[in-house]
């Protein structure tokens, strides 16, 4: 027999809760040293300079919703759920399979989604997943949807400029995935806040000039390598610090807690250097920042949900912690989450 609810919880409103996650990662490690190989580059510069060491590089034949696939299948398995459970499947991914249909469609028919299951995908670069978390939210919290997959993916090997030693070393592959669901319990697991935000005067700090409308792809565009990312490093990492230090802190003001309070941050795993920085900024130590990108450099928008779920299965959030996500990217666009798991 279930304990019948409390009062407290009886009023509670509606909200939304991580019922599952999940992630994939490729097999193949290309480390700093490899890059040596064909860079003018070195080991020591990367980990200065970055905190990484190595990064995963998906296969000739491995798509972008293969690894979506697979992220949000096991992310359902650990919340006992299947596809058919979910109302929406949001995609956040700037290396969809193809520019039409979104990769979300693909995951949807490859997880058996119902017909009427929402799916689409979000380009909002590395804050993808805060923008899908918040999203997610608000469906749930409004009796819209009831389960809603949010997936966080990126095959960014593909669209770098291997002879690029500015940006190449940075980026690697890989997939990440949340269930969510609703909870009445005031007191269990919930997203207690989400808050995103743009400064759209630096959109030219980091993009991909070719391929779009803008500049159609052609042998041109090829020739000169404009289909390939393009990043002033410097503009990017002042922003990064700022703004995810800025964004956090609305986050847990609307959540109402103090840095003090957070159990766990687990950030865009973009840089160590800015997220040092974010840290030193929210009076929060660097031991609780929960860090992984020495293994798999920035995965942009998979970042975030690859590294809960490994924090997840190894035991190191527990039920009852309070966790602070925070992404920024290209836009610039960023965001962050309070959770209480
Ligand atoms: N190996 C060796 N030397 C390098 C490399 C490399 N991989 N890359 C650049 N250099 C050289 C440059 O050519 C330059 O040489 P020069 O002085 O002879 O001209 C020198 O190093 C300094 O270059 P800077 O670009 O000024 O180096 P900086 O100290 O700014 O570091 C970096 C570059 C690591 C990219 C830094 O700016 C950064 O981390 N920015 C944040 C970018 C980021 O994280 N982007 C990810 C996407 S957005 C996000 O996720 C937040």
């Amino acid at each position: 027999m279930t304990t019948p609810p409390t009062s407290l919880e009886r009023n509670a409103p509606r909200g939304a809760r991580i019922v599952g996650t999940g992630s994939d990662l490729p097999e193949e490690i290309r480390t700093n040293h490899d890059l040596t190989r064909t860079l003018d580059t070195s080991d020591e510069w990367i980990r200065s300079r970055t905190g990484i060491g190595a990064r995963r590089i998906a296969g000739k034949g491995d798509k972008t919703s293969d690894m979506a696939r697979r992220a949000a299948q096991r992310a359902l398995e650990s919340a006992g759920l299947t596809g058919r459970d979910l109302d929406m499947i949001v995609v956040a991914t700037v290396t969809p399979d193809r520019p039409l249909p979104s990769t979300a469609s693909l995951v949807h028919h490859q997880l058996g989604a119902r017909i009427d299951c929402a799916a689409f995908d979000l380009a909002a670069a590395c804050g993808g997943f805060c923008y899908g978390l918040s999203l997610a939210r608000a469906q749930i919290e409004s009796g819209m949807a009831r389960h809603v997959l949010v997936v966080g993916v990126e095959l960014l090997s593909r669209i770098v400029d291997w002879t690029d030693r500015g940006t190449c070393v940075l980026f690697g592959d890989g997939a990440g995935a949340v269930v969510l669901g609703p909870t009445e319990s005031s007191a269990g697991g919930r997203l207690l806040s989400t808050a995103l935000g743009v400064d759209g005067s630096l959109t030219e700090s980091l993009t991909v000039l070719a391929g779009g409308s803008e500049e159609p792809t052609s042998a041109e565009t090829v020739a000169s390598g404009r289909h390939y990312v393009k990043m002033n490093g410097q503009e990017v990492f002042k922003a990064a610090v700022r703004y995810l230090s800025e964004v956090s802190a609305r986050a847990l003001e609307q959540a109402g807690i103090t840095a003090d309070g957070i159990d766990w941050v687990v950030p865009h795993q973009a840089n160590s250097r800015i997220l040092e920085a974010v840290a030193s900024r929210l009076g929060i130590p660097n031991e609780r920042m929960f860090l992984n990108l020495e293994r798999y450099g920035n995965t942009s928008s998979a970042s975030i949900p690859i590294a809960l779920d490994e924090a997840v299965r190894s035991g190191v959030i527990r039920p009852g912690q309070h966790l602070l996500f925070c992404a920024l990217g290209a836009g610039v666009a960023f965001g962050a989450a309070v959770v209480r798991w």
